[in-house]
């Protein structure tokens, strides 16, 4: 019997939905392939499916959003290095401070815009977390009172799955005058996210969170001056991310979009027994596990696991080996495993931190998922220990 297969690794990325593929098919071929600035019938063709997945995002993402407020880009990184990075840029232009406040448990893709403006010449402030990943608020009103061009911190991060108060971080902004960009990859589709109430400038989703392709996401504009293009070409998009648009995706992204907004109650609820009964029967046979981040808000789909006396690039290769795909909460540099960026903002001891599993639930999952993650942990937990204690004597 072929052996059984388990993807708990859906915060990395998901499959393409049969809907979302469906929907993207006439945009690759004779009859709607065109090019969505041509003003003939084959790019009205082509427009009318950018048009439309832009009204789809913006009617998902609740009344404060206008669909000319969606722009474009290829994936989640291209937004969050457009928000912050093209935020610093059109503020040193205005004559404002060349420099951003980002959160230390952000995804790289924002850790190294900010690196970035700082190599530019700019500044970049980092603010703290707590112990359970919630930035401090204190540090943010330093922040700005010395002025800052952004702040982007995250909705929900994607290794602990801790949840922040975007709402009112987003009213602080709006009080100092800042602009505010929130990364919601790891949101949207997980926890209710409307932007009706909330009063950020910016939001970052990505398609292949979602079930739509790789290389496809969009950054909400709500106010087109607060942004300076960082890639330089045509008109399109307003000018703010140029380049002939990548219409299948778009209209993949339109189609995924609609359904995780609309699916969203359901999926939550389901994967979020899935991810309690796993954190509970793996205490259970592993009753020295640590749940990080446990005991603050956190989204349903992720848990953070670490298991003291292992590393987890090991534990990793063992689970693949038994047909079980999760992510490590580490980083393999320079051939040494280290803490993830997060799991040392958190103040995560060392030893914990480099054998820390992330488990992430999608759609497909079931309770046999977690059965059969229960029924393989316990041997391996047993062999990496034997291993490391051999390897550390
Ligand atoms: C929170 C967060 N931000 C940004 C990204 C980057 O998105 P993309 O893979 O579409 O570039 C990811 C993907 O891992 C993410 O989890």
């Amino acid at each position: 019997m072929p052996k059984r297969l388990v993807y708990l690794d859906n915060a990395a990325t998901t499959p393409v939905r049969s809907e979302v593929l469906e929907a993207m098919l006439p945009y690759l071929g004779p009859d709607a392939f065109g090019n969505p600035s041509s003003p003939h019938r084959f790019g009205r063709a082509a427009r009318a499916g950018v048009e439309e997945a832009k009204r789809r995002i913006a009617a998902a993402l609740g009344s404060g959003v206008e669909p000319g407020q969606v722009i474009f880009t290829s994936g989640g990184t291209e937004a969050d290095n457009l928000a912050v990075i093209g935020c610093a840029l059109a503020a040193r232009e205005r004559g404002g401070p060349f420099r951003v406040a980002v959160s230390a448990i952000e995804h790289k893709a924002v850790l190294a815009a900010a690196h970035a403006v700082a190599r530019l010449g700019g500044e970049e402030i980092i603010l703290p977390v707590n112990g359970q990943g919630e930035v401090s608020e204190d540090a943010l009103s330093e922040a700005l009172a010395r002025g800052v061009a952004v702040v982007s911190v995250m909705w929900v991060n994607n290794e602990i799955g801790v949840v922040q108060p975007v709402g009112r971080l987003a009213a602080r902004c709006r009080e100092a005058g800042v602009p505010f960009h929130v990364d919601g990859v790891q949101a949207f589709g997980k926890i209710p996210v409307s932007l009706h109430d909330i009063v950020c400038t910016l939001l970052t989703i990505s398609g292949h969170k979602i079930g739509a392709p790789k290389g496809i996401g969009a950054l909400v504009v709500r106010d087109r001056d607060a942004v300076e293009a960082i890639i330089h070409g045509g008109g399109q998009q307003f000018g703010i991310r140029p380049g002939t648009e990548n219409v299948p995706g778009i209209v993949g992204l339109g189609t995924a979009v609609e359904l995780a907004a609309r699916e969203q109650a359901a999926f939550a609820a389901r994967v979020a027994a899935l991810r309690d009964e796993l954190e509970r029967r793996l205490l259970a046979v592993v009753p020295d596990a640590v749940i990080n981040a446990a005991h603050g808000p956190r989204a349903p789909h992720v848990t953070s696991v670490s298991i003291p006396g292992t590393d987890s690039e090991a534990l990793l290769m063992h689970l693949d080996l038994a047909g079980i795909a999760c992510s490590s909460g580490s980083a393999c540099s320079t051939g040494a495993v280290e803490p993830s960026h997060v799991l040392t903002a958190m103040g995560v001891p060392r030893d914990l931190g480099v054998a820390a599993l992330r488990f992430s639930f999608g759609k497909e999952n079931t309770p046999e998922d977690v059965e059969a993650l229960i029924g393989a942990l316990p041997k391996i937990v047993e062999k990496v220990r034997a291993l490391s204690a051999v390897l550390h004597r």
